[in-house]
């Protein structure tokens, strides 16, 4: 994810871009650039690795007139955030600049062959690729940048929202989008490009939408054209904004944790893109390949994690378990940090943060590396400190998580370590390739299962309405779904500040049983996998001491509807998956109740989003 902003008209572009970036820096925030063209036709590009402050800084004695210019704010996704892989990016003859927001998966190949058609790479983005096969295929068949836009798409797999200026045509800039987002807006004389509104609307509230495939020619003195990469002529309504910045900055969500949860269906396709192929036959992690002996040869391993990463860890337990047949510790970075703990040299330690900056964690993988253990990291933030100090590692690739409680960071989370485990799997042949490729696919649908969960946000708002006022929550689960137990009682705990408890299903009668009347509502996730018959069982006990159930179940199921008090039917799908799914629900009754009890549900009181304190 990263930001995009591009300026045509007769005002300066400079100042308008860097606002723009600043509006946009929620998106990513590891390198920024701007390449602006001036009145005599000259092409200048400057970036600067930090935040968007940063490159204010070095641009202060540069050229920086001109009325055209394009700008980024990075999220890397392929190559470390630096000066050289910053973007915009130029083509060999230095006559085009480009930026880009997405994924280029065939970027390997392209760049093979355009260096053996004599090209230069000074970056190890993706991108780069993009704006050398336009230079390439313009002059090939001497074509305008349109065109050779048009023609380059074509070759292009991935996703992608594009900017492109040239030198010599300070009347131009041409645009494309698939997969990414992009908005033009259009004033008097002047048109805006931008990744989502923000940027724009203080300039103009008369936007238009670019759908995939979609090329627009943004010119100085004429409406967009558009034409889509099949050479399609196009028309599109100019839509009104009637939004506020406030609301924009949050994509028209009352909240950054509630637009977190419904982007879930895209983090997740993110996270699985270029990784699982599009026939389901393989997961391709190239952390876990590049060191395929230390995984095959590992004796245990720890995971080490906070929080809800810790409650990741745990789902991580049982899938690692269950196909690779390796022993797993999960263990709080904190505890495990303290405690001069037994490592080994063939143990494998997975640290798992969202921040990526957690100290008690970042601590706790100093100590394993000083015992030579090998540390692989699950993180978020691109380059952050905990992604630095493993010796390899996968980001979950969903862009900024804004809302102090985690949402789509743990769902990401899961699915790296479902294609870890697959990936691993694989090698050690504990999985047989039948049942790997069934559960390849079922991962690759769960984006569209939580889409039709998310469906359900009203049912479960006027639930919410219900137990707002409720004293404490009791959450069961069991197999892979008591880790979901936890952290739907986690969520709770930290937005509306209800006191709520997480249990493994079966160990209610060994002491919380005592708690339950029929004040108390109990949460159980109770789906059809291999433990359904053995939660029926608990729901039983707790529905014979008068406590109101609120369960998780499967569509069509008709024994739980039967007893529980009120339920929630979600797709089915294989059991070590199930977290992806059941968590959705919970996310959204956590965050219904505290909306509910007017908390601040983004900033709840007392946490911070990342902990770099022990
Ligand atoms: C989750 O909702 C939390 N706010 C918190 O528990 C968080 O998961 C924990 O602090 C760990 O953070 P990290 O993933 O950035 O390391
Ligand atoms: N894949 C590109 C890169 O790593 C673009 C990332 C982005 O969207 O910021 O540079």
């Amino acid at each position: 994810m990263c930001g995009i902003v591009g300026y045509i008209g007769n005002k300066e572009a400079y100042p308008i871009l860097i606002k723009g970036l600043h509006r946009l820096e929620y998106r990513g925030y590891d390198s920024a650039g701007v390449a602006l063209t001036d009145k005599n036709g000259k092409l200048s590009i400057y970036k600067a690795k930090g935040r968007v402050a940063d490159l204010e800084e070095f641009c202060k004695d540069k050229n920086i007139s001109g009325n055209i210019g394009i700008a980024h704010t990075r999220w890397a996704t392929h190559g470390e955030p630096s000066n050289q892989n910053a973007h915009p990016h130029y083509s060999e003859s230095e006559s085009i600049a480009l930026i880009h927001n997405g994924i280029i998966e065939n970027y390997a190949v392209l760049k093979e062959q355009l260096i053996r058609n004599g090209y230069h790479f000074q970056s190890s983005t993706d991108t780069e690729v993009m704006v050398q096969l336009i230079e390439y295929v313009k002059t090939l068949n001497k074509v305008d940048l349109c065109t050779a836009v048009q023609l380059a798409l074509n070759e292009i797999i991935g996703a992608y929202a594009i900017a492109v200026v040239e030198k010599d045509n300070p009347d131009q800039i041409i645009v494309a989008r698939k997969s990414s987002p992009l908005v033009l807006g259009i004033g008097e004389d002047e048109y805006f490009i931008a990744s989502d509104a923000s940027p724009i609307i203080e300039y103009t509230n008369r936007v238009i939408y670019l759908e995939d495939e979609e090329i627009a020619v943004v010119s100085r003195h004429e409406p967009p054209r558009i034409i889509t990469i099949k050479n399609v002529e196009k028309t599109h309504e100019i839509i009104q904004l009637e939004m506020n910045l406030s609301q924009l900055e949050k994509g028209g969500y009352p909240h950054f944790m509630l637009k977190e949860i419904f982007e879930q269906p895209q983090t997740l396709r993110d996270c699985m893109r270029g990784r699982i192929d599009v026939s389901c036959q393989h997961v391709v992690l190239s952390g876990i390949i590049d060191h395929r002996e230390r995984f095959v040869n590992a004796r245990r391993i720890i995971i080490l994690a906070c929080g809800t990463s810790w409650h990741a860890g745990l789902v991580g337990k049982y899938l690692f378990e269950t196909f690779c047949r390796i022993p797993v510790d999960v263990e709080y970075s904190s505890e495990f940090r303290y405690r001069n703990p037994v490592i080994y040299k063939d143990d494998i330690i997975i640290a798992i943060s969202q921040s990526g900056e957690t100290a008690d964690t970042l601590a706790a993988v100093e100590l394993a590396r000083q015992a030579g253990a090998f540390v692989y990291g699950i993180c978020n933030v691109v380059g952050s400190s905990i992604a630095r100090n493993t010796h390899s590692g996968s980001y979950t690739h969903v862009g900024p998580e804004i809302g102090v409680a985690s949402t789509k960071a743990f769902t990401a989370q899961l699915v790296v370590l479902s294609m870890m485990s697959l990936c691993i799997a694989r090698a050690l042949k504990t999985v047989d390739d039948a049942h790997f490729f069934r559960l390849l696919q079922e991962l690759n649908r769960i984006p569209d299962k939580i889409e039709k969960i998310l469906k359900l946000n009203d049912a479960i708002k006027n639930l919410s309405k219900i137990f707002t006022y409720a004293h404490n929550f009791i959450y069961l689960g069991r197999g892979f779904n008591y880790p979901v137990a936890l952290e739907g009682a986690l969520k709770l705990k930290e937005i509306s500040y209800i006191h709520a408890e997480g249990y493994p299903a079966a160990e209610m009668k060994h002491g919380p049983i005592a708690l339950i009347d029929s004040e108390m509502p109990v949460v159980a996730i109770a789906t059809d996998n291999g433990m359904y018959e053995k939660v029926i069982s608990n729901i039983q006990e707790i529905k014979a001491r008068n406590g109101r159930v609120i369960a998780v179940v499967s569509e069509n199921d008709t024994v739980v509807k039967s007893i529980a008090d009120y339920v929630i039917e979600i797709p089915a799908t294989e059991d070590c998956f199930d977290p992806l799914l059941t968590t959705i629900p919970l996310q959204l009754l956590s965050y219904h109740i505290a909306v509910n009890k007017k908390r601040d549900v983004d900033m709840p009181r007392n946490l911070a989003k990342s902990v770099t304190v022990e």
